[in-house]
């Protein structure tokens, strides 16, 4: 499964490329208004930095207004992909899009017959928000393996972008199930490095280390 980091913060996302596991970036309008820079700038820092794909999202709602701006935000660097709304212009531009080779990752995926739709419509990535169907009382993980059995069912190409993620079990349910990508914030993924019988042993042999004759 590739990890994405879900953040426009360059301290972090540098941090998380250092472990060397990170395979892209998602970002979107609340993490860049915590970013504090403008958006075209930000994105185009973060494209620099990796090598992979990073999610840029529209804000315009109507179809030639998500279109005209996916082809901007495209025209950034080779590496965007434009996040587009799960609404009906939405799929509509999705559409347009795929035609034209611009990559999408339609996002505020609640339901499997949303993801159906944006699959048919040409959509690169689907991101299902686990952690928010979570909150609202849900389970969010069965949604993520409902879309990954539709999409094999049908041998569709779009991938399943487990997001929202906030748990390690999120995570790891999401690798199970074969989701092909989970977006993480940086906090969760330092969750995903520790154990704490890692570091109790970590800790034990630097101890017994002292004990080691000098040479
Ligand atoms: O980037 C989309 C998604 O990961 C947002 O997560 O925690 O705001 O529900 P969250």
């Amino acid at each position: 499964m590739k990890l994405f980091i879900d953040s426009a913060d360059l301290a972090e996302i540098k941090e998380a490329q250092a472990m060397g596991a990170l395979d892209g970036v998602t970002t979107n309008p609340s993490l860049l208004a915590k970013a504090g820079r403008p958006m075209r700038q930000a994105i185009t820092a973060i494209c620099e930095l990796v090598d992979g794909p990073v999610s840029a999202e529209v804000l315009a709602t109507d179809t030639d207004g998500i279109v005209k701006e996916a082809r901007e935000l495209a025209a950034l660097h080779p590496n965007v992909v434009v996040k587009v709304p799960l609404i009906a212009d939405g799929l509509k531009a999705v559409r347009i899009l795929a035609g034209e080779g611009i990559r999408t990752n339609v996002t505020l995926c609640f339901s499997a017959p949303q993801a159906l739709l944006a699959a048919k419509a040409g959509a690169t990535y689907i991101s299902p928000f686990v952690g928010r169907i979570d909150d609202a009382g849900g389970d969010g993980m069965e949604l993520v393996e409902q879309i990954v059995l539709i999409y094999r069912n049908y041998d569709l190409e779009t991938e399943v972008l487990t997001a929202s993620v906030r748990s390690p079990v999120h995570f790891v349910r999401a690798a199970l199930i074969g989701s092909h990508v989970a977006t993480v914030p940086l906090s969760v993924i330092k969750q995903l490095l520790k154990h704490p019988l890692t570091d109790s042993g970590l800790a034990r042999f630097l101890e017994d280390a002292k004990k080691i004759p000098k040479a």
